[in-house]
């Protein structure tokens, strides 16, 4: 049963559309992930969906009810874990659990109860009485997480849950998160830019790119679409076309002075390619071969990878032509 149905779903911001036209649905139990670079519309999605901002056109229900005309109802049923921590540093683990439980108006009862159990499911019980700021980055994020959890809500929306940490910290994230999605029943929708991250994590994949998702489906299916090995050449001159023709090559994008190959058994063709390179005068810099990852479908759909689209806006950033981006 679908527990998140999303229709048409649009953003404009002025002239500006963040958000174009989105339909999907996010199935009870499920963890459904939406990724894609810096500025895609992810967050602008999660911000309709949890009622923070109304859409321009198109709808959804959460949990049942309408986004716009039962925004209260709506609001009972989610957890949010915000991109932006939102942690009052000077406050303790437990009084910001506490803090946040009053706000929703828990009996002191329940509270307390609640309290005791997301500790121990984010596994800060120990920590519970220090100050967030003597927290690490991991730490806190696990906190922010137990929060979206104090209402046993029935949809979590994790925006990028990890940004920014370590590996190894991202890893108990996700272990983390895998665990209360199996053992609370939650339903999480979580946003990010991280390929490893949706493969490892989401049932159904929503890859999005300007506003836009240009693909969705399990991680599975969409390595799938790749089919074979991907080989990476590097040139240093020439032009990639003549490889699409060889009849060992499936499928060719080429961006920038890079082409990447779809071959079957990469490694036994390495050779064959190099031949070929040279009997066509086009000097390759570097190979590279690997099995296909998210990254690869994003490039095949959309002709950039996530990491150029995020170093552009980056560098937009840096020299300030941009509005607004994350952190
Ligand atoms: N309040 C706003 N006013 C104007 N433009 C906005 C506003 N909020 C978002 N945008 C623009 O909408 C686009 C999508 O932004 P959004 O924050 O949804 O992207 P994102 O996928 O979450 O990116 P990131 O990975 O950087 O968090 C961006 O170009 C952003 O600059
Ligand atoms: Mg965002």
């Amino acid at each position: 049963m679908e527990i998140v149905s999303v229709k048409n779903l649009t953003k404009k911001f002025k002239d500006f559309t963040a958000v174009d036209g989105i339909t999907f649905d996010v199935q009870e139990g499920e963890i459904f992930g939406l990724l894609g670079p810096n500025g895609a519309g992810k967050t602008t999605t999660i911000r309709m969906l949890i009622t923070l901002i109304p859409p321009f056109s198109g709808g959804a229900t959460v949990a049942g009810s309408d986004i716009l005309k039962d925004r209260d109802r709506v609001r009972e049923n989610i957890g949010i874990v915000f991109q932006d921590p939102a942690l009052d540093r000077q406050l303790t683990g437990r009084e910001n659990l506490d803090f946040h439980a009053r706000m929703y108006n828990m009996p002191r009862e329940k509270r307390l109860q609640k309290i005791t159990e997301v500790l121990e499911l984010a596994d800060l019980t120990e920590k519970a009485d220090e100050l967030v700021e003597n927290y690490s980055g991991g730490m806190q994020r696990r906190l922010e997480i137990a929060r979206g959890l104090m209402h046993a809500p029935k949809v979590l929306f994790l925006d990028e849950p990890t940004l920014g940490l370590d590996v190894q910290t991202r890893r108990k994230i996700w272990d983390y998160i895998q665990k209360l999605n199996r053992d609370q029943g939650t339903t999480i929708l979580i946003t990010t830019h991280y390929m490893d991250e949706a493969d490892y994590l989401c049932g159904r994949v929503g890859i999005m790119n300007r506003g836009k998702i240009v693909a969705l489906d399990t991680p599975r299916n969409l390595k799938n679409l790749i089919g074979a090995d991907v080989v990476t050449l590097e040139m240093e001159n020439g032009d990639p076309g003549p490889f699409g023709k060889l009849d060992y090559v499936k499928k060719t994008v080429a961006h920038g002075n890079l082409v990447n190959l779809s071959v079957e058994n990469g490694e036994r063709k390495i050779p064959l390619l190099m031949e070929f390179a040279q009997s066509q005068g086009v000097k390759i810099k570097s190979v590279e071969l690997h099995k296909p990852s998210l990254e690869d479908v994003f490039l095949q759909y959309t002709g950039t990878t996530i990491k150029e689209v995020n170093t552009d806006s980056e560098e937009r950033s840096r020299i300030g032509m941009n509005i607004r981006r994350g952190r």
